[in-house]
């Protein structure tokens, strides 16, 4: 085992001198305690490490090993419901409610495993040898997967029975006669991406029952999603909701450089979750990554790989996986105080050059897939910027700006007036608004069947509407700001309307709402739909004489306003009855224009 004495040390990075070779990127166990560190240069017989724990009390002299591998994590069964720090190592369970120092084991608890092959078999990596039962009764199973580059015949299996994580339970003999041991659990390096069959393009959207979200600026399975905002304008709030309520099979969370108080609450919240979909704790399908900002700032930079991970290792058991960050920005500033330390020539508001790049890695792996075993499985990221005072011009938010697909911004004015979510539409967008159009034409058939003639709008038109009633809004405001509210044409003061019903309808939607903190699909449809036709017959009532004044007066604008809290998720009949209001209070307000309504 490669040997080094520690020269010199600085907060979490130290230089050594080595008498035996070392390899970049090669994990190390560091001083009496053998803290975890990681080589990040080496020149000639100097190697410059990052610690990924507390150092203090650590001294020159001190001893330096190499592992002989890069970073890496176990990856297993375990994970689900476990919360564990940046590197991995649990932070709840049996043991402590501290993290050890230093290189930690496998877990000891015990799963119940059932093979699935038998001796004589040959299998390829992805294939599947066994299964571990889930962490309770009626649980989804675990699939226990032959890892990537390991392959060959099956020379011995165990039986049915109780297992740890990093027992031996297969053995494989390959071509060259190389035996390979397989376990339920499996190591794999951080900052290398898990192999794919192959990256397809996506078609279905990651609901998440926002309908700002869903609706307007969509992310593919598969896709890739920020949340700029200024400090306060509902990050967390907004990724807890979607942590909540989207649709992915399993949901890593990682909360990255956040106060420890805030995540404490956002754990013991997730925790006590029951999935309103399965009616099963939250809990068996999320792994929670803490790192908060009392935790070592070199572990934070490890964290977002360590989860990416994790996301990656559930993607290939053919599952859709969703990654929320909280927030980049932390694990942005973290790569520049470790790089600081390094000594290495600041770029851009004093983060190393090499952010982008670091950036583009993390994002790319965001993909929908065919797995090695012949599955479908994706890991879509959503990763929240806390850029300084909110300016979007800053390195870190103008940097994911360009590896992103949807980008979904949050307002200080919005926030500060508390409309939430406060994603301003005009400075969000979706590029994968296309790609999921024609799932939204099977939801709209689903919800309206024969009522959906050829003729009307779909999801697609009523997006398009909303976006530039939306953009007009913000024109005609500018204009009244200058000419008066007064000098507007009926025309402009109805477009007005429409917009404020638009934004306090269907894009304010109260996270602590009990009927409208999730939205599906449907519900959106026919929110939508509904929007669409009060446009047309306000514009309708407009060119036969009717004053805008007069259709804000209108008394099914209440309800119309209110529908998101008033009416849940199953209760169809009650939209059809505000349709049959909406229509007979325009039909009214015709006849009392003097003018009969047409059919
Ligand atoms: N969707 C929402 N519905 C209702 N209230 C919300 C919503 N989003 C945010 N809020 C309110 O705004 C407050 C601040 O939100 P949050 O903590 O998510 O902001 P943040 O952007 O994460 O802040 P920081 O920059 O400090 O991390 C919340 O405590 C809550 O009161
Ligand atoms: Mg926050």
């Amino acid at each position: 085992m490669s040997r080094a004495s520690i020269e010199w040390i600085s907060g979490p990075v130290l230089r050594a001198r080595a008498t035996g070779p070392f390899a970049l990127r090669e994990a190390l166990r560091v001083g009496p305690n053998q803290l975890l560190g990681e080589v990040v240069s080496l020149h000639e017989d100097l190697l410059v490490a990052q610690v990924y724990e507390d150092t203090t009390g650590l001294r020159p002299g001190d001893a330096v090993e190499g592992s002989g591998l890069p970073l890496s994590i176990r990856l297993g069964p375990g994970l689900l419901g476990s919360i564990c720090d940046g590197l991995l190592r649990p932070l709840s369970g049996s043991d402590s409610v501290f993290v050890a120092p230093g290189f930690s084991g496998a877990s000891t608890r015990r799963h119940a495993f059932r093979p699935l092959v038998q001796p004589g078999q040959v299998l390829h990596a992805g294939a599947e040898f066994g299964r571990v039962a889930g962490p309770s009764a009626g649980a989804r199973e675990h699939r226990c997967l032959v890892p990537p580059g390991k392959s060959g015949e099956v020379l011995r299996i165990v039986a049915v029975g109780e297992h740890c994580d990093d027992e031996v339970l297969c053995v494989l003999k390959d071509a060259t006669g190389t035996e390979h041991q397989l376990m339920m659990s499996e190591v794999w390096p951080v900052r290398v991406p898990r192999p794919v069959a192959q990256r397809l393009p996506s078609g279905d959207p990651l609901v998440t029952g926002q309908r700002v979200i869903d609706a307007l600026f969509p992310v593919a399975l598969g896709g890739k999603a920020a949340i700029p905002g200024g400090f306060g304008t509902g990050k967390t709030v907004l990724l807890e909701a979607l942590v909540k309520a989207c649709a992915a099979d399993v949901i890593v969370y990682l909360g990255c450089g956040e106060r420890g108080n805030e995540m404490a609450g956002a754990v013991e919240e997730i925790a006590g979750l029951i999935d309103a979909r399965s009616g099963r704790p939250m809990s068996e399908r999320t792994v929670i990554v803490a790192n908060t900002s009392n935790m070592p700032v070199a572990a934070r930079e490890a964290s977002i790989y360590c989860a990416v991970t994790i996301a990656e290792y559930f993607r290939d058991q053919g599952l859709h996986v969703a990654l929320m960050a909280d927030s980049t920005s932390r694990w942005a500033e973290a790569l520049r105080e470790v790089s600081g330390r390094l000594g290495e020539l600041p770029g851009e508001g004093g983060y190393p050059a090499y952010l982008g790049s670091r950036l583009a890695e993390f994002y790319e792996r965001a993909a929908r897939v065919r797995t090695l075993s012949g599955d479908l499985g994706s890991v879509t990221l959503i990763g929240s910027v806390s850029p300084q005072s909110g300016d979007f011009s800053e390195p870190v938010t103008s940097h994911t700006t360009r590896y992103v697909r949807s980008f979904w911004a949050l307002d200080v004015t919005r926030a500060r007036a508390r409309f939430y979510p406060a994603i301003a539409p005009l400075a969000s967008y979706s590029q994968d608004a296309d790609t999921v159009a024609g799932w939204w034409v099977g939801v709209f058939a689903e919800t309206f069947g024969a009522a959906m003639n050829g003729a009307e709008e779909g999801w697609q038109a009523l997006r398009r509407r909303f976006l530039t009633l939306l953009a007009e809004q913000a024109r005609l405001e500018r204009m009244a700001r200058i000419v008066g509210k007064d000098a507007l044409q009926p025309q402009q003061r109805l477009t007005l309307l429409c917009a404020e019903v638009v934004n306090e309808t269907f894009l304010r939607q109260s996270a602590y709402s009990a009927k409208d903190a999730y939205c599906g699909p449907q519900r959106q449809a026919r929110m939508m739909r509904l929007l669409g036709r009060f446009m047309d017959l306000a514009a309708a009532a407009l060119a036969r004489g009717a004053s805008p004044e007069a259709v804000a007066a209108l008394p099914v604008l209440r309800p119309l306003q209110r529908m998101g809290d008033e009416i849940g998720e199953d209760e169809a009949e009650a939209f059809v009855a505000l349709e049959a209001a909406l229509e007979a209070d325009f039909a009214t307000l015709l006849t009392e224009a003097g003018d009969a309504p047409q059919a």
